[in-house]
């Protein structure tokens, strides 16, 4: 049954849930305050790089399922209204629910009796138990439904997810039902559960994803020192079906605009409810160490001590975002450690496929030539998986460095190869691969 979808919120997640609801057949209104994004989403100008999402969007207005406003109002025949509104990490971590406070009153005085509102954004355990008070009515049903969509892969999570959590109080109450029937068309498992339980199930994800990368970034660490390559151990670690081949690669860090706030945000949680959760506050000190791990193998690559100097010394960049598909900078752990090379004194040079610049003051160098980041480098340091790095002329960078070494964060490159072209290759948790003649 095709139902008027509301959307409030047309960032990320409110726009791929609003294209996507059009794609399944229903009649969507997303609402957005800011009045230059609201215009060019209706010309069909979608500044989100996300693949298959321009095209839903352009499907959507053409065929007139999905209309794009700023006008509240046009919400008031909504069967469903779903909340995407940002909530960003306050000054201590907590998630800052100041939007949300002051849209939701006003959601309340125009929803028509019986329209569910339904939060979709990750928001903190009970803030759907809070949503009758801050609509203001008992007769709006509410529902918590968190989204689970990876950036880079927004549209195809949205309509082939792993799984649909909706949570009601009671759990699978009519609106639940209601909620739970628009995902009919993907087939996946349905959890009807109460709404505290959604909502921690969102955060309890993010924050296991987490601490599964910082596991196998020690272990990578474990690896260099004992020999072993981490690369087969987490092969092996994958096959077992109770843990899974996903999340088991290392790399600079985890970072992006969800892992880190929504850890952060789950510990306060814990420590609010007077819970000890210190495994993923070690997740979170083991991801800080990470980043200072990679410098001090920069170090190493270019003066032969991981304490060694890297004043004046130049660095080229293969990487900036916090992961291939995406040029996104928030909480990249590449860019941190970009900046920290940066303290440590070294000039920097970076090429990202995604990345134009880095907005405010940064030293690092944009450059849209990977070639160039070569130049009379002392190293090269690989900081986002990027297919396409593989496929670089390597013997052609290896011409144009001043020092022939790579530290791989990601152990994205072929060890081999790059032997081959005359560099020494160094990844994490594995051997250092070096040229024949060294
Ligand atoms: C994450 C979750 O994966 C989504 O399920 C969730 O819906 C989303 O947050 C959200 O809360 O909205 P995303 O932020 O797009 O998605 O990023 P991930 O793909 O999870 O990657 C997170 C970080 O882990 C990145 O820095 C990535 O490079 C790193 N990573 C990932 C590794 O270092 N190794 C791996 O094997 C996998």
């Amino acid at each position: 049954m095709a139902e008027h979808i509301g959307i409030v919120g047309a960032g990320y997640v409110g726009l791929t849930s609003a294209a996507c609801f059009a794609r399944l057949g229903h009649r969507v209104t997303c609402v957005d305050s800011e009045k230059s994004k609201v215009d060019e989403l209706g010309r069909g100008v979608v500044s989100i790089a996300e693949p298959g999402l321009a095209e839903l969007v352009a499907q959507g207005l053409g065929d007139g399922t999905l209309t794009f406003t700023t006008a509240q109002a046009e919400l008031h025949g909504a069967d469903l209204v779903f909340l995407c509104l940002p909530t960003p990490p306050a000054e201590d971590g907590r998630p800052d629910l100041g939007v949300l406070e002051r849209v939701v009153p006003q959601l309340g005085r125009l929803l028509r009796p019986g329209c569910v509102v339904v939060t979709k954004s990750t928001v903190p355990v009970g803030t759907a138990a809070r949503l009758p008070g801050l609509l203001g009515r008992t007769d709006l049903p509410v529902a918590a439904n968190p989204e689970f969509l990876r950036e880079g892969h927004a549209v195809d999570d949205f309509l082939h997810p792993d799984r649909v959590v909706v949570g009601t109080d009671p759990p699978g109450a009519a609106a639940a039902e209601r909620v739970a029937r628009l995902y009919e068309p993907a087939g996946a498992p349905v959890v009807l559960t109460d709404t505290a339980s959604a909502e921690l199930a969102k955060y309890a994800s993010n924050a296991f994803l987490a601490v599964k990368l910082s596991y196998v970034n020690v272990l990578a660490e474990l690896c260099e020192r004992s020999g072993a390559d981490v690369r087969e151990v987490a092969r092996t670690m994958g096959l077992d079906a109770r843990i899974g081949p996903e999340f088991l690669a290392p790399g600079p860090g985890w970072g992006g605009s969800c892992l880190p706030k929504d850890t952060s945000a789950l510990l306060h949680a814990a420590d609010s409810a007077g819970v000890d959760f210190g495994i993923l506050r070690d997740a979170v000190r083991v991801n800080a160490r990470q980043r200072a791990r990679v410098v001090r193998a920069v170090r190493q690559a270019v003066t032969g001590s991981p304490a060694g100097s890297l004043a004046g010394a130049r660095v080229g960049l293969l990487g900036l975002a916090f992961k291939a598909g995406t040029g996104d900078l928030r909480d990249s752990p590449a860019l941190a450690v970009a900046e920290d090379l940066a303290r440590a004194g070294a000039e920097l040079t970076a090429h990202d496929p995604a990345v134009g610049r880095v907005p405010g003051a940064s030293a690092v160098q944009v450059v849209d030539d990977p070639y160039l980041v070569a130049k009379d480098a002392a190293a090269l340091v690989v900081l986002t998986e990027w297919p396409e790095f593989r496929d670089l002329d390597w013997p052609r960078l290896a011409a144009s460095v001043a020092r022939p070494v790579v530290v791989d964060t990601r152990n994205l490159l072929d060890p081999g190869a790059l032997a081959e072209a005359g560099f020494t290759h160094v990844g994490v948790g594995t051997r250092p691969h070096t040229t024949p003649s060294e």
